[in-house]
């Protein structure tokens, strides 16, 4: 503890007030002036304990007293104050400085992803359609029954309703499936937009299959359709043969080989010429040595079909194709099996879904 100076003692007051102040000035952190504020300014120190001393002298010097504490007490809190200012000022520059981003880092990368290469075979198959004028249009990947099949004029007990091909949904009184395939959107565009009507649709697929190099239970297909005046097979022939070229370059052909499908009449199965060996090549890998490449089906839209969607087929004709979107990409970016497509590699979308 400090000896006690008396409070009429001017030398001694001053000299602890030089002490005090000396103190605050060089105290080097806030930790180091709280104790030194304690020990000028606290209960036990030199001036408080002058300033109680006070009452206890004679009246007649207790003015004067009062008076010499209080100059010197104002310049030591003065004193601590101003070193408190300092310091807190000190410190947050301090923290600021830690703070401090340099902008001139180099920044941490990611690696850059890409997007899939069938959403992006699907964008370039509808910019085809679209730069034709055609709309392209969505359905619903659930289904209705009647879209899916009756009002593509599947009989009742068509082998395609079957468990074999349909994924079914419970409870099945409500008549839901999986689309297995983008057909049913025809009749929904037909039925909102009427005639005439040209539009593209792709979109997700589903059919029982196991996934194997060739099969994918979950696959996509692109659906085509018109249906206007005066249309004929010639027309679905100009499509069919645009759409190959702007997909695979200006060599390629389509073949149409007769087949059915209860929505169109006649109907056909498309062929695509083989790009890789133009048909010439008996031990083609991509075709097999046939010189074709199976490609989709089509045909004219059936007139039964036009009628559940109240097209006048006496007026309207139509033709539709649907092709799948895996095996176009299976041809065209030489992929050969079909499990790269569906495990989310993102070595494979790196490779084939950054385009330029
Ligand atoms: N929907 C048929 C299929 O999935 C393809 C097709 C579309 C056939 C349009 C004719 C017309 O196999």
């Amino acid at each position: 503890m400090p000896e006690p100076v008396s409070p009429l003692d001017q030398a001694g007051l001053e000299r602890a007030a030089a002490e005090a102040i000396a103190a605050a000035a060089t105290a080097a952190s806030l930790d180091e002036l709280a104790t030194q504020r304690r020990y000028w300014t606290g209960d036990q120190s030199v001036i408080v304990q002058a300033n109680r001393a006070i009452k206890s002298l004679p009246g007649a010097d207790r003015a004067q007293a009062g008076k010499n504490l209080g100059a010197v007490k104002a310049r030591i809190w003065a004193a601590f104050d101003a070193r408190r200012e300092t310091l807190d000022a000190l410190a947050s520059e301090q923290r600021l400085a830690g703070e401090a981003v340099d902008v001139t880092l180099p920044a941490v990368r990611r690696p850059p992803g890409a997007r899939h290469p069938l959403e992006l075979m699907q964008e370039r198959i509808a910019d085809v359609f679209t730069a034709m004028g055609w709309t392209i249009a969505e359905g619903p990947e659930l289904e209705a029954e009647w879209f899916n099949f009756d009002a593509l004029n599947f009989g009742p007990d068509h082998p395609a309703r079957q468990m074999q091909d349909t994924f079914f949904t419970n409870p099945p009184d409500r008549g839901l499936v999986l689309r297995t395939h983008t057909s049913p959107v025809q009749a929904r565009v037909l039925l909102a937009s009427g005639v005439p009507c040209y539009v593209a649709v792709p979109g997700k697929t589903f059919r029982t299959d196991e996934l194997d190099a060739t099969h994918t239970p979950v696959f996509h297909q692109v659906e085509g359709l018109a249906v206007d005046r005066h249309l004929t097979m010639a027309h679905l022939r100009g499509t069919l043969d645009h759409l190959a070229q702007a997909m695979f370059g200006g060599e390629a052909l389509t073949r149409l080989r007769p087949s059915f499908f209860p929505f169109t009449e006649p109907s056909a199965e498309m062929d695509l010429l083989c790009f890789a060996c133009q048909g010439k090549n008996p031990s083609c890998r991509t075709c097999g040595g046939s010189g074709w490449i199976e490609w989709g089906g089509c045909g004219m839209v059936d007139p039964h079909v036009l009628i559940a969607c109240g097209v006048d087929p006496v007026e309207y004709q139509g033709f539709a194709f649907g092709m799948g979107i895996e095996r176009t990409l299976m041809f065209r970016n030489g992929v050969a099996d079909m499990h790269d497509m569906v495990e989310g590699d993102a070595r494979f979308s790196l490779n084939w879904g950054v385009e330029i």
